[in-house]
């Protein structure tokens, strides 16, 4: 009945007005906003839309990212010459809401993230896709989304090796204590006694995987060849494989020597390790997250590294990012902190070109996404990792 009312009123201008009310009852339907796209377009032919994507500023020199101002990702001549209106922001808060009203997809990177929380999906009543480009779509509302049926996707795969590899090299950093023996060399020292007092080696260690999906299995088969035990737990993935072997979270987190975290930031795991969950790792022990900075809470952190319960951290992420200058994790001690960039090797960042350009091709040409990329589709939340519980 909504789309004769299109047809029979004639008028392009109600049919985005009317855009949201037809989106909701499509989610009420369980009709996903693809197929919702798609029989609009039949009806009332190919729809200009207007796509906002978050970008880093570009900085000149710096001639490889792919993802920033200036290269966004080789979208504005792709979006353009279908005829769509692009536009880059740089600064989340402040140009975010001005596109709102009429913005029909958003774009952005976790690692400079659009947050689309649940104020921001009301205000936008033509958004019918939210796009990850990389991994990791906790920046957007999902149950908000879910109930306004705005798609949510992402480029599932696209640098989970460059984050596995990074947490092995967090590992490292953390065990060989490299921050004070690189801190000495910087600075003109050369005390072996301090730097020596907490070096060891990986072999031996059991490590322990907090998440079992594509990026905490890498890291599972990047480490075997190190001679250590490896554990992991997940609510969904409880098999034993090769290299790991399941066991409880109780048990993840009292007898593993590192803990390196793999996990979606979701309602379950939001402030999990917290003074609870750290205080019940063992004495000296290490913890690397490069999954999200909310999964681990910030104050609780910094008292048991203090109180040199927690022997070292390390990892990319923040909370919130980017990161205020003051973020005590920056300064807190025996940290192998980064700025958010470990899915952003080169590598990385043209495999998410091509899976951000997949994902419009398909949606401008009616087809279904590829199932690994669904996170939200046809009002509800789809990706198990998302609902594990
Ligand atoms: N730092 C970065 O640049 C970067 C890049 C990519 C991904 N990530 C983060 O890493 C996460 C994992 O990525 P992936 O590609 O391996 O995803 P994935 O979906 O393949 O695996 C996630 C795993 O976590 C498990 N899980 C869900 N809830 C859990 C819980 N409560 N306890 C334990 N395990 C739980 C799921 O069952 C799943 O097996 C992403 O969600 C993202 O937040 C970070």
């Amino acid at each position: 009945m909504l789309f004769a009312n299109y047809v029979l009123n004639d008028s392009f201008k109600e049919v985005v007005c009317a855009n949201r009310i037809e989106y909701f009852f499509a989610s009420k339907m369980h009709i996903s906003s693809v197929t919702l796209h798609s029989f609009k377009n039949k009806l009332l032919g190919e729809i200009s839309m207007k796509i906002v994507a978050l970008f880093p500023e570009s900085v000149a020199g710096e001639d490889n990212q792919l993802l920033n101002t200036e290269r966004a990702i080789g979208l504005k001549p792709f979006l353009e010459e279908k005829g769509h209106e692009f536009v880059i922001l740089t600064d989340n808060e402040a140009d975010l809401d001005k596109h709102l009203a009429d913005m029909d997809i958003v774009i952005s990177a976790p690692f400079y993230s659009a947050y689309m929380t649940k104020e921001r999906i009301e205000k936008a009543p033509n958004l019918k896709l939210v796009i990850t480009a990389g991994v990791g779509s906790d920046h957007v509302d999902l149950q908000a989304a879910s109930e306004h049926n705005i798609g949510v996707v992402e480029v599932t795969g696209s640098n989970t090796i460059s984050v596995a590899e990074h947490a092995v090299m967090d590992l490292l950093i953390l065990l060989r204590n490299y921050e004070e023996g690189h801190r000495q060399a910087k600075d003109g020292e050369w005390n072996l006694s301090k730097v020596g007092n907490h070096v060891h080696e990986l072999q031996i260690k059991t490590i322990g995987i907090f998440g079992f999906g594509r990026i905490g299995q890498l890291v599972a088969e990047r480490l075997a060849p190190f001679n250590v035990t490896i554990q992991h737990y997940d609510p969904i993935n409880q098999k034993d494989n090769e290299h790991s072997t399941f066991v409880n979270f109780d048990e993840l987190v009292s007898t593993s020597d590192a803990v390196t975290i793999h996990a979606p930031l979701t309602p379950e795991t939001d402030n999990l390790f917290d003074y609870d969950v750290l205080s019940r790792m063992k004495v000296g022990s290490y913890l690397v997250n490069t999954a999200r900075g909310k999964i681990v809470n910030t104050n609780d952190l910094v008292e048991l590294l203090n109180a040199k319960h927690i022997q070292g951290y390390a990892g990319d992420v923040w909370y919130p990012q980017p990161a205020p200058a003051d973020h005590p994790w920056r300064t807190m001690p025996r940290n192998g902190m980064t700025v958010h960039y470990s899915g952003m090797t080169l590598e990385a960042q043209a495999r998410i070109e091509e899976g951000v350009k997949d994902i419009l091709t398909r949606f401008f040409n009616n087809e279904p996404f590829q199932d690994k990329d669904i996170i939200v589709d046809a009002g509800k939340i789809s990706s198990k990792s998302y609902t594990a519980k």
